[in-house]
């Protein structure tokens, strides 16, 4: 029956919720799964991700046929930035997530969605989660913005003010773009394990596609049952670090006295928006130029 089935009940995590991966007792149909998901998303994905997911994915080598054994992600990850990904239940409280982040470790579902779900499920599985998630932890700068961000969670919490960090994670872990050449790339987890949001995302007109600003984006809305309607664009993983390196307690302060939250199809005069497949687009060379 593989281990599909609530992992709660039969297993009592840890004070860390920290539970075995148990490798051994996936069934056929399970790693079947894993290789069917893996290999509609490399196809749909072609140059749409950035290289350094590509890199990370060679480097651990995820597509060894089945679900991977987070024993032997580990010694490469280890190796490559001294991260590690655990299993964990399928909720885990934020102050022992943030926790995991902030000493390198990645919480990650060790089930796997059934074929009829191929498409979509609510929960992150282990396919969202280390295909979509793990590859770029192989990157230093991207593994340093998030033991970052775990260290920042823990902070926010203190200042209640967890909404506005949770957003920041939505708009870069998740649902990230970056600019590359003439076009997007997708480096978000949330992104790149989605078949038809991996094209939707760089390729159609119809989302806004802001550069990203870290008050905005903390003060932006999100939804989780369909696509984005507004992805934030960073320039590369550096400057999503060095301006997320500022102390966000002045941020905290005026955010906790103001409550504005901006719309997912609201567009500010402040905005840099980038159009796609408009006359700015292609007189740019196909690069990007500001609305006008
Ligand atoms: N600089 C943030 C703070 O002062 C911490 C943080 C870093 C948060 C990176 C998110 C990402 O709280
Ligand atoms: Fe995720």
């Amino acid at each position: 029956m593989g281990i599909n089935d609530p992992v709660i009940a039969e297993q009592t995590p840890a004070e860390d919720f920290q539970i075995e991966q148990r490798w051994k007792k996936y069934t056929d149909e399970e790693h079947a799964v894993w290789r069917t998901l893996y290999e509609r998303q490399i196809k749909v994905l072609k140059d749409r991700a950035v290289p350094e997911f590509y890199e990370g994915l060679n480097a651990l080598n995820l597509n060894e046929g089945g679900i991977p054994d987070f024993e032997k992600i580990n010694e490469k990850l280890m190796d490559l930035t001294g991260w590690e990904v655990i299993a964990v239940p399928h909720l885990i409280p934020d102050d022992i997530f943030f926790d995991h982040l902030a000493n390198r470790r990645f919480p990650a579902g060790r089930f796997i969605r059934s074929r009829d779900q191929l498409d979509y499920l609510q929960e992150p599985d282990i396919f969202h989660d280390v295909f979509g998630h793990v590859p770029l932890l192989t990157q230093p700068v991207f593994a340093n913005y998030m033991e970052a961000y775990g260290k920042g969670g823990i902070r926010a919490l203190k200042w209640d003010c967890l909404k506005n960090l949770a957003r920041l994670y939505w708009y870069t872990v998740e649902f990230g773009l970056m600019r590359k050449d003439d076009g997007f790339q997708i480096y978000g987890a949330g992104i790149v394990s989605s078949r038809t949001e991996s094209v939707f995302s760089v390729d159609d007109p119809s989302p806004n596609r802001i550069h990203f600003d870290l008050e905005r984006v903390m003060q932006t809305d999100y939804r989780i049952d369909d696509f984005q309607q507004v992805y934030f664009v960073i320039n590369s993983f550096e400057e999503l670090f060095d301006v997320t390196q500022q102390d966000f307690a002045p941020i905290y302060d005026f955010m906790t006295g103001s409550d504005k939250i901006y719309g997912l199809t609201e567009t500010l005069e402040s905005d840099h928006v980038y159009n796609v497949g408009t006359q700015n687009y292609a007189e740019a060379g196909g690069r990007f130029a500001k609305a006008s």
